[in-house]
């Protein structure tokens, strides 16, 4: 193998280096440089970048380097993050996508603090007042600004004391177990199927919100109605057609935070940290294979083809580097990407999402208390969450959103609007379906026009709406109970990040997966380089891939049995 006694004396040297503790006059040998590709700069991809070159630096003695590459067809940093401006006002940002995280999200909290970032607490200045729709009637509301006495007593007079308590408990043990995963021998993980087994996850993943709960003694009406709002406000799901793990995350949000001015400048941060080339407005549309080999491994290294996001029509071109490592960062399914025969070698299942309609828009006006079956306006809540109606089936009304019809409406916040200076409210809508004038008109008892939802120009300083922004994504996945899920090595130096959607999506754990495959990488990287330093035959990541691919299947039999 070439180079094997420059890689000798590199060993001397480091170690001299080490050993002594000097600074060393000779640099340390340095090994090929790894060119790694990253496909996608949201939360996943943008942790990966960070994390590699942390991880580098760390090895820098080794001669270890890293040259990283992030690819994004968008214009910016963050993919489902992503921050908005009512009024088209760069001074009052609003977030379309991924709005809050907690404390206990070690990657997003620490990155708060280390890039210096002010944190915002979300809806500190909406209405305090939060009510439950079930499309016929409020069937629970509170007030913020109540004493948490009082309210506890509200859910106690109607609920009881246990069901409360055990969920809480039962979050908590949830979370704290989920939280293990940050820690060695449990991270890196190279399975997230097997590390999800080991931890006794797939438990809370291979049941619905519904079966978890009742296991558990937890009051149907309190889940039905508590329970319920909260997974379809974070998952546009119904207790039975989401796992128990997501369940849990959706009870959460308690001390929930957000970055003042927008969560993406995160990933930007992250990104920008991390040295990489960033290549935006450029979708990748191909992986396959280089004639090019790994210094180490001997196995071919990737080529890919990009085009111009913007034209459709563009033919891909080669990009001119040849890849040793491609970190696939984004949900494959919706990527537009191809892959040579042979290159994807645990092939990418296709999940099913959930098609959400953010709608986000400013009006003078408030809700029409006949909307809700009421006859006072200050009986109605600023935020409203729903549930199912008594007479819904469990998946009635258009994805599951009931007599509803909506998964919720919150009002974000009071404000001015910048051509009228007259005071207006922000609101927000998560709904299964595109939000109509006549919806809008029922919901605040005025004649919204047909014309502007069509055309969002037309809603000027007099409508009823004066700005008004929707948004459709595929956000997260419908998560349905599974205890499998898409490991993150999908070929020999080829990882794939968004296997963490099905289990928990939300920016932390993409982010978590994401910081998990630049670990792996490392780990590759130094083993590989220490193989190769032996001057020895064809190493190993072969051998790496194939004791990963073996593991998940010995753990078939016994999943069977849950
Ligand atoms: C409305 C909404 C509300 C949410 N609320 C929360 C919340 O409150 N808290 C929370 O933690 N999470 C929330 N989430 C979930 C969270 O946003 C996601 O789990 C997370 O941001 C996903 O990160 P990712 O990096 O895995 O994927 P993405 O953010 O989807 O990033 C993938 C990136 O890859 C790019 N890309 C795709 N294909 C290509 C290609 N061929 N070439 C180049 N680039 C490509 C995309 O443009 C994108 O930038 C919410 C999501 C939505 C939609
Ligand atoms: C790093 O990658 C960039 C862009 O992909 C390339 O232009 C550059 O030459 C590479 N640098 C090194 C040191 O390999
Ligand atoms: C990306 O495209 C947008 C809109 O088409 C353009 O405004 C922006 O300058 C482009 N950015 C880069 C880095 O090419
Ligand atoms: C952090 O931000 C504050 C104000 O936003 C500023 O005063 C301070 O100097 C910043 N610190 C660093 C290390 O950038």
């Amino acid at each position: 193998m070439k180079g094997s006694l420059s890689c000798a004396s590199t060993v001397l040297a480091t170690a001299f280096s080490l050993a002594t503790a000097l600074p060393s006059h000779e640099p340390p040998q340095k090994q090929p440089t790894q060119q790694v590709a990253i496909i996608g700069a949201g939360a996943a991809g943008s942790s990966a970048a960070y994390y590699l070159q942390q991880y580098a630096k760390q090895h820098e003695l080794l001669g270890i380097s890293v040259n990283i590459t992030l690819f994004e067809k968008t214009d910016r940093i963050g993919g489902r993050t992503l921050t908005i401006n009512a009024y088209d006002d760069p001074s009052q940002p609003i977030e379309l996508g991924a709005s809050i995280f907690i404390e206990k999200n070690h990657i997003l909290h620490e990155a708060l603090q280390k890039f210096n970032l002010s944190k915002r607490i979300p809806d500190e200045d909406s209405d305090p007042k939060l009510g439950i729709w079930d499309g016929d009637e409020f069937v629970f509301t509170v007030n913020e600004r109540d004493s948490f006495w009082w309210t506890a007593l509200k859910v106690i007079y109607k609920y009881g004391i246990m069901a409360p308590r055990r969920t809480q408990k039962l979050m908590e043990a949830t979370i704290s177990n989920f939280l293990r995963l940050y820690e060695a021998p449990n991270f890196p993980f190279r399975s997230l199927t097997q590390r999800a087994y080991e931890l006794g996850l797939v438990d809370v993943t291979g049941v619905t919100g519904e079966q978890l709960l009742k296991a558990n003694n937890i009051d149907d009406r309190y889940a039905h109605d508590i329970i319920q709002a909260s997974t379809r406000v974070n998952y546009a799901s119904n207790l039975v057609r989401i796992h128990g793990l997501d369940t849990m995350v959706s009870m959460a949000p308690k001390g929930a935070m957000a970055v003042e001015g927008g969560n993406w400048q995160i990933f930007h941060k992250m990104a920008e940290a991390s040295g990489a080339t960033l290549v935006l407005n450029t979708s990748v549309a191909s992986i396959g294979f280089s004639s090019e080999t790994n210094h180490y491994s001997g196995n071919k290294k990737y080529l890919l083809r990009t085009k111009a996001a913007a034209s459709e029509s563009t033919r891909a071109e080669e990009y001119p580097v040849a890849f040793d490592t491609v970190i696939i960062a984004n949900p494959y399914q919706f990527s537009k990407m191809s892959a040579d025969e042979g290159v994807i070698q645990h092939t990418i299942d296709e999940i099913p999402y959930v098609q959400l309609h953010v709608t986000i828009f400013a009006s003078p006006y408030q809700y029409s208390p006949a909307f809700f079956g009421l006859t006072e306006s200050k009986d109605v809540p600023g935020g409203v969450l729903t549930t199912l109606a008594k007479s819904d089936g469990p998946t009635s009304g258009v994805n599951g959103a009931g007599k509803a019809g909506f998964f919720s409406v919150t009002t974000l916040r009071t404000t001015t609007n910048p051509v009228t200076q007259k005071r207006e409210f922000i609101y927000k809508i998560f709904s299964p379906e595109k939000v109509t004038p006549d919806f809008l008109g029922r919901l605040f008892g005025v004649e919204v026009p047909d014309s502007f939802t069509s055309n969002p120009d037309e809603a000027d300083s007099v409508s009823p709406i004066t700005w008004y922004h929707p948004h459709v994504f595929y956000s997260y996945p419908q998560a349905l109970p599974r205890v499998t899920f898409q490991d993150p090595i999908i070929g020999p130096g080829l990882y794939y990040t968004s296997g963490m959607d099905s289990f928990i999506s939300t920016m932390e754990t993409n982010a978590l997966m994401g910081k998990n495959v630049a670990a792996l990488l490392m780990d590759d990287i130094l083993k590989a380089s220490k193989n190769g330093c032996g001057g020895s035959e064809k190493v190993h990541e072969d051998a790496f891939f194939d004791q990963i691919q073996s593991e998940p299947e010995s753990l078939e039999p016994e999943m069977k049995d849950l």
